[in-house]
């Protein structure tokens, strides 16, 4: 039997899974050379979250790290991961900006695209897939590995076999919550080598506890790649320990042949880097979280909540949210619970349970997801409740970016002409993240200095205010009565009633603002858009009336509570 080969994951999902995906390019280049002798399959080093962490808080050029690592990197192909149609956002962007950013990747040093679809939904990894065949890179799709009654091993390696009649070159076994048991392991590795001639990587998260039983169990099914991180980067919501892999399977028809000597010292400068990262690593995101096993659903989201609960002694909520998600799985149809889908549905539960009512506060993600948008659901979506979000709107059938107006050039001209874009690259950033990327390319960004996630103030009672994680960032959530509202003033004050005020519910952005003063408006009618939690969310009209002053300006942020506007 062929050896197994191992992608070391320090340099983008372990830090993703443990700091926050805070990792600066300069704790990455100064380790390259020495881990570029190991021997590994692959780096994974890009994509997922780092592009927009990389703006949004380091000041830094996501392009600029992917050059700069492959400048490092010569013996080791570098690998990224890629959300198919969503790329390293949380929507579908139109094929033209797929093919540019494939293109573009490729170009600056991605050697292995690993492409996947929250969905399964292969119309979503299509274009993406193609491109990188087309740049002759190593293309891996993906089966987003999940547990559902409607979910069976065949219809993986149906989805496989789709994937191979793409031209893709390996596939990967990608299960974010380590649900994947030894025998289940070993059952898809088999079927998969048996039915398909393509490569097979396990990419499995440590959360529950069984994921190095299952990869040796992979390992005697002929899995090809396992996805490690180095040791101290290892564990709880990250990958196996590289080391412990690599010595468990010496002396096996599996060995990596990889030399541990050579691990010693990536190891010692990683336990550093994880020393200076120490205010973002949450203990609850190191630990095995054994509820995912009952509940399915990952641990990493609701850690956080988790920990702020039990904090204000009110588990309660806890229980409430954790029964609330896989309800609301169900009733989307049972998604694979990873990006986006994680934090649609995972947020939805949220909403529901805080809210007091089921999809009364609905992300335009989740309307998106219900008119067919992301693409097709495992299983149909509950009638009732898609009735609740879209109304009598038609679903669509179709692949969803067919439905996408091009608009790359459009970014493109647009930032050229006020003089922040000065390459495709740039483009790309700005079409990606229209919201959030000029102030970085103007250069107005700063890096977000080092500091303990955030922590809700203290209350006594029922906490009305949490911390939700999405992708590692923590948002706030401030729950408030409607209607009649109090804001707090910033110095502690006393309390100032403002009648009519529309507040933000969410720590987010201000996208969009639908109105001016002086505007008419009627009761539920859309008068803001606000990006929180990488959702966007439609801030709507209580009342009927007369638009008297507005606050805040698109690209503003708002805290929980801010004060947006004033209607009477
Ligand atoms: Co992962």
């Amino acid at each position: 039997m062929a050896k197994v080969r191992f992608t070391e994951t320090a340099l983008r999902d372990a830090h993703q899974s443990l700091l926050a995906t805070r990792m600066r390019t300069r704790d990455m280049v100064p380790i390259a050379e020495e881990m570029d002798k190991v021997g590994y399959f692959s780096i994974e080093a890009w994509g997922g979250a780092t592009f927009d962490t990389c703006i949004r808080y380091l000041n830094e050029d996501p392009w600029e790290r992917l050059r700069n690592l492959k400048s490092e990197f010569t013996r080791t192909p570098i690998q990224m991961l890629l959300r198919g149609q969503n790329l390293v956002g949380y929507k579908h962007y139109p094929d033209d900006v797929v093919t540019k950013f494939v293109e573009k990747s490729y170009e600056n040093g991605v050697d292995i695209f690993r492409v996947f679809d929250a969905l399964n939904d292969i119309r979503n990894m299509e274009k993406s897939i193609k491109v990188a065949k087309d740049q002759g890179a190593h293309v891996q799709g993906t089966i987003s590995y999940t547990i559902s009654p409607v979910h069976t091993l065949d219809d993986f390696v149906d989805l496989a076999k789709e994937l191979e009649a793409l031209d893709c070159d390996s596939v990967a076994i990608k299960d974010m919550a380590g649900l994947i048991t030894p025998s289940a392991a070993y059952d898809l590795v088999s079927k998969l080598k048996d039915e398909t001639d393509l490569l097979v990587d396990l990419h499995c998260h440590c959360t529950s506890g069984m994921t190095l039983i299952s990869y040796y169990a992979a390992c005697q099914a002929g899995v090809d790649i396992l996805d490690t991180a180095i040791s101290p980067l290892s564990w709880g919501t990250s990958q196996p320990p590289t080391e412990s892999m690599v010595a468990a399977l010496q002396g096996t028809p599996f060995d990596t042949g990889i030399d541990l000597k050579l691990l010693t010292h990536i190891k010692k400068y990683f336990e550093d880097i994880k020393e200076r990262y120490a205010t973002l690593l949450d203990p609850i995101a190191e630990s095995i979280d054994t509820d995912v096993l009952l509940y399915q659903i990952p641990g990493g989201m609701l850690s956080n909540l988790i920990s702020q609960l039990k904090e204000q002694n009110a588990l309660d909520r806890y229980n409430d949210v954790l029964e609330e998600m896989p309800r609301v799985r169900k009733d989307m149809g049972y998604p694979p619970l990873v990006t986006p889908t994680s934090q649609i549905v995972g947020i939805q539960a949220v909403m529901n349970v805080l809210g007091g009512e089921r999809y009364k506060t609905v992300s335009n993600e989740v309307k998106e997801y219900m008119k067919g948008n992301y693409g097709k659901p495992p299983a149909p979506v509950d009638k009732e409740i898609s009735k609740k979000i879209i109304g009598d709107e038609e679903v669509i059938t179709c692949r969803p970016a067919d439905l996408l107006e091009p608009e790359f050039d459009k970014f493109k001209s647009e930032g050229m002409e006020k003089g922040f874009i000065k390459s495709d690259e740039d483009a790309l950033t700005y079409a990606l993240y229209p919201p959030i990327a000029p102030k970085f390319l103007k250069g107005e960004a700063t890096e977000e200095e080092l500091k303990a996630p955030s922590i809700v103030d203290e209350q006594i009672g029922i906490p009305t205010q949490y911390n939700v994680e999405v992708d590692g960032d923590v948002f706030e959530v401030k729950i408030m009565p409607t209607g009649f509202m109090e804001v707090e003033e910033t110095e502690k004050g006393p309390f100032t009633p403002v009648e009519g005020g529309v507040f933000s519910s969410m720590q987010g952005m201000v996208i969009k603002l639908n109105v001016n003063v002086g505007d008419k408006v009627t009761e539920g009618s859309t008068i803001a858009v606000i990006e929180a939690m990488k959702m966007e969310n439609d801030i709507q009209s209580e009342i009927e009336g007369v638009v008297k002053e507005i606050f805040v300006e698109p690209g503003d942020a708002v805290s929980a509570g801010d004060i947006l506007m004033v209607i009477e």
